[in-house]
């Protein structure tokens, strides 16, 4: 083992330390276009990078982000562009990184990490616990009638990219402040990353394009999206790519989604990355055309279990004693009482003995402790452990999502 792990002081390193996830996107490198968009997003002492001699063969970043929590928002680390050259991968390499990456997270008081996995199996080991469901789906646009007619709301109008953070963002800030999941978005954020359509990022598909539903004098949903047409014999086969679709009340979803749904020329409308319980499911008459299918959406890490659940609320009166096993990140290994008062270690018998990871399935209310029961990932040790647990933790918000991989 002679490499060393550090992290970037310039862009030019962060260049370096990304190749190796450019390596799996199938080129050499980020052009320079790409890196200067990272760099705007990503501070260069929040890349790792791994050192083989002269050169990196590793690197992991984490975007300083605002999570939003069941109650609350907490400072999160949002882990992404984590890679190992094929050259030097099962050496431990990756579990370097991780130790830093959480090391470094732990010293910043960042209590939570978070991510989306390329892969279901590789972060469980460093304690990240799957914390939500994301949905994807494909619809016919001919079968995406609501169950009742609605009403037009507001106003419908095309913005052009340029002019559209100051319409949306405030949207989005809404619906973040509530969902659990989402995270604040700086305006390097909506320049760098959402509201950029270059080639890059486009990757072949129509350009990108932002709808927004004004109602009441202010924009109150917006939706960005990609057309791209395609005919067989005269037919249309064209598909709707919608990148991300807001609403800040019902009614608001309701309308956007209207819209795009009503796009001529679209034989179908895609879209990735919805909640478990998104409204589209009980707005379709048909909801079985949605194609709906499900998928691993975050993985959460708690970082400093106490500082984590001292920042969201709890729901119910009580407390519940948690034995937590933490190889990874040992200072958390404790018994935990947890109450909507405080948090504590305690010498108390335990109510449940659960693995970190299980308590980052619960954190943002994306699954429940009697689900982990179910599935055998956690366990009771005292009667009504499970149900005194989840009258605590059961979340009061919708379910947890972050419309975007980042
Ligand atoms: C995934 C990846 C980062 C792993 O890096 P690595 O340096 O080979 O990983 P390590 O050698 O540190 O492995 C640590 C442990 O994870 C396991 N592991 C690593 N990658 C794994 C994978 N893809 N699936 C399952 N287990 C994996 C190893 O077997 C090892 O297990 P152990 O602790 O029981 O010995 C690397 O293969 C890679 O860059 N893959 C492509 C890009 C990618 O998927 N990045 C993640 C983006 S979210």
């Amino acid at each position: 083992m002679d490499w060393k792990v550090t992290v970037c002081s310039s862009v030019e390193e962060m260049r370096l330390a990304v190749s190796p996830i450019w390596h799996y996107f199938g080129r050499t490198g980020p052009m320079d276009e790409q890196i200067e968009a990272l760099a705007r997003v990503l501070p260069a002492e929040r890349l790792h990078a791994v050192w083989d001699g002269p050169r990196i063969v590793g690197g992991a970043g984490s975007f300083p982000f605002e999570l939003t929590v069941p109650g609350g928002r907490v400072r999160a680390a949002g882990v992404t562009v984590v890679g190992v050259l094929p050259t030097h991968r099962r050496r431990g390499i990756l579990r370097a990184m991780m130790r830093a990456q959480l090391d470094a997270c732990r010293q910043r008081a960042e209590p939570v990490a978070y991510l989306w996995a390329s892969e279901d199996t590789i972060y469980g080991r460093f304690g990240y616990g799957i914390a939500s469901i994301a949905m994807e789906i494909d619809v016919p646009r001919e079968r995406s009638a609501y169950y009742a007619h609605a009403e037009p709301l507001g106003e419908t109008r095309l913005v052009a990219l340029g002019e559209a953070e100051l319409l949306v963002a405030p949207v989005w800030e809404r619906v973040a402040a509530v969902t659990p999941g989402m995270f604040l978005r700086t305006s390097s954020w909506w320049q760098a990353r959402t509201l950029n359509d270059a080639d890059w990022r486009r990757r072949g598909a129509g350009q990108l394009r932002c709808a927004i539903v004004e109602a009441r004098g202010r924009p109150t949903a917006y939706a960005l999206y990609r057309v791209n047409p395609a005919w067989d014999r005269g037919v249309q086969t064209g598909t709707l790519d919608i990148v991300e679709a807001l609403g800040d009340s019902p009614e608001a979803t309701r309308a956007i989604w209207r819209f795009l749904l009503d796009i001529d020329w679209i034989a179908r409308a895609r879209a990735s990355m919805l909640p478990i319980d998104h409204p589209l499911v009980l707005l379709m008459a048909e909801p079985r055309r949605l194609r709906a299918s499900a998928r691993d959406g975050l993985w959460v890490r708690l970082v400093d279990v106490h500082a984590a659940l001292v920042a969201r609320a709890f729901a119910a009166p009580g407390s519940v004693v948690i034995e937590v096993a933490d190889d990874f990140c040992p200072w958390n290994h404790a018994r935990w009482r947890v109450s909507a008062d405080g948090v504590e270690r305690t010498n108390e018998p335990a109510d449940l003995a659960a693995d970190v990871t299980a308590l980052g399935s619960v954190y943002l209310g994306g699954f429940t402790w009697a689900q982990l029961g179910r599935a055998l990932r956690v366990t009771e040790l005292r009667p009504e452990g499970f149900a005194r647990a989840d009258a605590l933790f059961t979340r009061q918000d919708p379910a947890p999502w972050c419309p975007e991989i980042f």
